[in-house]
């Protein structure tokens, strides 16, 4: 069996999940992370061509997981069946789910927020969910993205403007924003989406 190495917050894959690895001949964790950078790759192509505009949906949720990540994993686009150390009990992802949809369907409706904040709110309940066994952090930061150009037709978010998924400075700083976020003082989250 592979060892992974994983930078911190990452979350740890079940061996029950590792075994859904669609690349047998993959040996390092840096060949993986190519080979999910490149399928990501094309997703974001499927998702700059995608013209409607219900993203803020379950069955949109999914699909783009799947999209990202369906050439490396089985369990592309499907919900995780254990818990983590992090995110919501797995029988209640659906209903978590449902709830985020209906209110950020509500702020775009009511102007609630500014776009951004629609964006980053979006972001951190989502990830904060957890739904998938793996790829949540670069599969709802690609959502929040789609809010702000599909949406809103604004720009990205630069998400500190480096690779996110590598240890460094950056990522500690993404990671402490979100920690700050889980005790209410979402400040950090909101400077760091667009540092
Ligand atoms: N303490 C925390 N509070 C909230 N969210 C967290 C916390 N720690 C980590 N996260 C989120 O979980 C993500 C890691 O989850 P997962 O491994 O499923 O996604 P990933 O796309 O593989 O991760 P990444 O590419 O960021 O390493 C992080 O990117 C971050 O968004
Ligand atoms: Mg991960």
């Amino acid at each position: 069996m592979i060892k992974f190495e994983y930078p911190d917050g990452a979350t740890p894959i079940d061996s029950d999940e590792t075994a859904g690895l669609l690349l047998p001949h993959i040996s390092t964790k840096a060949e993986l992370d190519r080979w999910e950078q490149d399928n990501i790759n094309e997703a974001d192509m499927w998702a700059e061509k995608y013209r409607r505009k219900d993203i803020i949906t379950i069955t949109f949720i999914r699909r783009l997981h799947k999209e990202m990540f369906k050439n490396v994993w089985q369990w592309a686009g499907k919900f995780r069946k254990s818990d983590k150390n992090i995110g919501v009990p797995w029988h209640q992802i659906t209903q978590n789910l449902r709830a985020l949809c209906d209110d950020t369907n509500y702020w775009i409706n009511n102007s609630t927020y500014k776009t951004d904040e629609v964006a980053w709110r979006f972001h951190y309940r989502l990830v904060f969910i957890h739904p998938f066994p793996n790829g949540n952090g670069r599969h709802s930061r690609l959502m929040a993205d789609l809010i702000l150009i599909k949406i809103y037709n604004k720009s990205r978010f630069t998400w500190g403007s480096e690779n996110l998924a590598k240890p460094s400075e950056c990522r500690k700083r993404y990671i402490e924003a979100l920690r700050s976020a889980d005790r209410n003082d979402f400040s950090f989250l909101k400077d760091f989406v667009r540092s």
